[in-house]
């Protein structure tokens, strides 16, 4: 089933995959693709209009019963699988408000490094580098559609330019987007250290070399002058209270994802 580029459809691939858990025990030899999959992480996963075909070592696989000896099997015997983590989709991984403690995916085998190439509204893509192991797994909304909500937000409200805050910027998505958008300024902030290690390298690979600022704290403790536009964008369930009163105070308009 490999195309003649040396692709192998995403279906044939989990095939593949599934098979060497079933003959090491992951799961059960009644095992289906529909039940018992692992989760594939990789640049179609967020749009569905890239066709399903799978190039050499691009695929994360996440399940939570991978062992040592699956990951070392899939990664030497399956050639699209780079990286194998064991954790729960669910987890929310990172630091999900100011009182949590940083978590990770546990990386079994294999480079966790993910690049994803985001088409936006406006005429530059936004390309967005990032440890999976590290990062939350966006489902419900996925980065795209928030910044099309984003920049929907910015054309109806006639808001163009100014200086702005990402309040809890992570990889830096929305901040960069308000840049190239127009923000002469954004202040990027996150309480997680992992995530600005993450956004340094994001503002450069999408250039932008000036015009900003990077802040390390709770949003709750960010002291900064007033803004134009505050961007928020919490983990989903994060209880939003001190954070929206908190944007209030230091900008003109909220903005909250
Ligand atoms: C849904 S993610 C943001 C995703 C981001 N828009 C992006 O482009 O990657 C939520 C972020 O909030 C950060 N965070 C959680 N609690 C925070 C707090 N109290 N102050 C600042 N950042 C916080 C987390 O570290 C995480 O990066």
């Amino acid at each position: 089933m490999r195309c003649e580029c040396g692709k192998r459809p995403l279906d044939i691939v989990m095939s593949h995959i599934l098979k060497l858990m079933i003959e090491e025990g992951i799961v059960g030899g009644d095992a289906t693709l529909r039940r018992n999959s692992p989760v594939p992480l990789s640049g179609f996963y967020y749009s569905s209009l890239n066709p399903q075909f799978i190039g050499r070592n691009t695929l994360i696989l996440l399940y939570p019963d991978f062992t040592k000896t699956v990951a070392s099997r899939l990664i030497n015997e399956v050639p699209e699988v780079k990286c194998v983590l064991k954790g729960t989709p669910q987890s929310t991984i990172g630091q999900y408000d100011k009182d949590s403690d940083i978590i990770h995916f546990e990386i079994l085998e294999g480079d966790d490094e993910q690049i994803n190439v985001m088409r936006t509204l406006l005429q530059d893509k936004i390309i967005l580098v990032k440890k999976q192991s590290k990062h939350h797994i966006e489902v419900a909304m996925t980065c795209e559609e928030k910044l099309i909500r984003l920049h929907n937000y910015l054309d109806n409200n006639n808001i163009r330019n100014g200086v702005a805050v990402d309040g809890m910027c992570g990889l830096g998505a929305l901040g960069i987007y308000l840049k190239k958008y127009g923000f002469e300024k954004v202040i990027f902030n996150d309480i997680n250290p992992e995530m600005i290690e993450a956004l340094k390298v994001n503002l450069e690979i999408n250039n932008i070399s000036d015009g900003f600022e990077i802040y390390n704290q709770s949003f709750e403790e960010l002291n900064i002058d007033k803004v134009d536009l505050c961007v928020i964008d919490a983990f989903p369930g994060v209880n939003l209270d001190e954070i929206i009163k908190k944007a209030e105070i230091i900008a003109d308009n909220v903005f909250i994802i």
